[in-house]
């Protein structure tokens, strides 16, 4: 086959992407040139830490979000991937919430025993993607930072997996420029030990505020007031943790909100989510969206429609994850490779239209995790995606949800089955508020628990 596929991005929507080409390589298809690019030394995306904020070693802006500590926040076997159990992975059943670096382990480990590395060139950011209407095909303007030298190649496909969980979405709140204490947004959130004994004020309500609140819960921050916009998170929280309304001003160290309460704090967490963002593209290939569960202009959440040699990966709002980008990835796959023939561009627009309506009547976590799996299986119906039972997954979130609303503290001390090999998953063997060292080599001890 002789065309160019560019992917931009080896997280775990990038690195789907090469896996799908290699799946369909392995099974003697002629694929496309794969050439990804990713801007960080290593792969992983998010799930690569850096301990670094603000800007990278070479000034550009830092990827990473995660911070130290961070277990997942949903059950691994909602996310596991059909082709590479964790069993395999591991050689043994491991427990269902694992810490981010043995997440990274596994992320790994599928493409590593796939050999993909030669596909990626490290240290070398997209700064430019063009279409050219006469040539049909893409020009990519990457920076080799190792090299510093900026270069342009072109491509028949473009995949965007560059992620959308990185840009800071930063609101003002009047008195901030004098604000006594700290105020940092979640993106640059690396060590909940900074907060311990410190009345912390986190704004949102969304899972950044649930998890960092309570990693500052756990290493020991003396208080967490988080004041939210819409509506409270409701979940049965610690005597130190107050939920309060919306933020209106802080005076000094005074913080006040919308109920007319105040409160004194030394730090302010903005968990306020983040912006898609692709200073790279131009407007005609740019993705425009808030972050929710359909983005408008992506044929089955992955085509660009107006431009259908591009495609992105993962750029929903997320309960599925890499299983969801796989799905993706090998849609994207079998478009690009011609065995996937797209409807016209006014059906692909009303086949878009279908799905934003079902989206915008959903209520709750639970309705919008039923949606994105009834879209995943929907992908997966159209390719050779080994697949999986999605209605196991969900209701193995639904289980999930219902440990969180038993106690917020304790959820991630529960186990599910894997939905791929059957097997039960293991108690870790220390509960998850005492567990402080979050390595994998502590993760991974034995200390013979029993299965639920
Ligand atoms: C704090 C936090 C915690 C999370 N925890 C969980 C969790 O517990 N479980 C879960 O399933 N999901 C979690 N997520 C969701 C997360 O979005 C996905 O797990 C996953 O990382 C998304 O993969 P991605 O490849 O789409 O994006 P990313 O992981 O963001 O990867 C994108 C990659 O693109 C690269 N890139 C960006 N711009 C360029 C460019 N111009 N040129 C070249 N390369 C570029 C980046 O360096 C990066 O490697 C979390 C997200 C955050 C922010
Ligand atoms: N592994 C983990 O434990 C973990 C930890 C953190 C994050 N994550 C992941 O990271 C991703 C991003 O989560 P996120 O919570 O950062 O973003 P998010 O889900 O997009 O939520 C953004 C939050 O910011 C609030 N907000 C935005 N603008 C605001 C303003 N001006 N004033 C007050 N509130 C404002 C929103 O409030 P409203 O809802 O009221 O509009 C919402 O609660 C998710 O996929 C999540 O799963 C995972």
């Amino acid at each position: 086959m002789n065309t160019r596929v560019a992917v931009i991005g080896a997280g775990p929507s990038g690195l789907a992407q090469l896996r799908a080409f290699k799946s369909a390589a392995d099974k003697g298809a002629e694929i496309p040139e794969i050439v990804c690019f990713e801007k960080q030394s290593d792969w992983g995306g998010l799930w690569n830490y850096t301990w670094r904020t603000g800007l990278d070693e070479h000034g550009d802006p830092v990827h990473g979000s995660m911070y130290r500590y961070l277990w997942s926040n949903g059950p691994k076997e909602c996310l596991e991937f059909a082709d590479y159990t964790f069993e395999e992975h591991f050689g043994r059943p491991i427990g269902s919430y694992p810490p981010r670096a043995v997440l990274w382990d596994y992320i790994k480990g599928r493409v590593e025993k796939s050999g993909l590395r030669k596909w990626v060139r490290f240290n070398s950011p997209v700064r430019m993607v063009t279409f050219s209407d006469e040539t049909k095909k893409f020009t990519v303007t990457a920076h080799d930072r190792s090299n510093d030298v900026t270069y342009s190649e072109e491509f028949d496909n473009v995949v965007v997996a560059s992620g959308h969980f990185s840009v800071p979405n930063v609101p003002y709140f009047e008195g901030f420029s004098t604000f006594n204490g700290r105020i940092l947004h979640s993106h640059d959130f690396r060590d909940a030990m900074e907060f311990k004994g410190k009345d912390i004020l986190i704004i949102g309500r969304s899972y950044s505020a649930e998890d960092i609140g309570s990693q500052c819960y756990k290493y020991g921050a003396k208080s967490i007031t988080s004041s939210y916009r819409s509506k409270p998170m409701g979940f049965k929280w610690p005597e130190n943790w107050k939920e309060v309304p919306l933020l209106q001003k802080v005076v000094g160290k005074t913080a006040h909100f919308k109920d007319g309460t105040t409160k004194d704090v030394d730090a302010i967490i903005l968990c306020t989510g983040y912006l898609h963002s692709f200073p790279f593209l131009t407007d005609d290939l740019k993705l425009k969206t808030a972050n929710r569960m359909w983005p408008l202009d992506l044929y089955e959440g992955v085509v660009w429609e107006k431009n259908p040699k591009l495609s992105y990966i993962g750029m929903q709002d997320q309960f599925y994850t890499f299983n969801m980008f796989d799905a993706q990835a090998w849609f994207a796959r079998d478009v690009i490779m011609g065995r996937i023939r797209l409807p016209s561009a006014e059906a692909m627009a009303a086949h878009g239209a279908k799905w934003r309506a079902r989206e915008e009547t959903l209520e709750d976590a639970e309705q919008m995790i039923w949606f994105q799996g009834d879209y995943t299986k929907e992908l997966m119906d159209q390719t050779d995606y080994p697949g999986f039972d999605v209605e196991a997954v969900n209701q193995t979130f639904m289980e999930w949800e219902h440990h969180k609303a038993e106690d917020i503290m304790s959820f991630r001390d529960h186990s599910y089955r894997s939905l791929m090999t059957g097997t039960m998953a293991p108690l870790h063997h220390t509960p998850w508020l005492q567990a402080l060292d979050d390595s994998m080599e502590s993760y991974l001890e034995v200390k013979g628990v029993a299965a639920e």
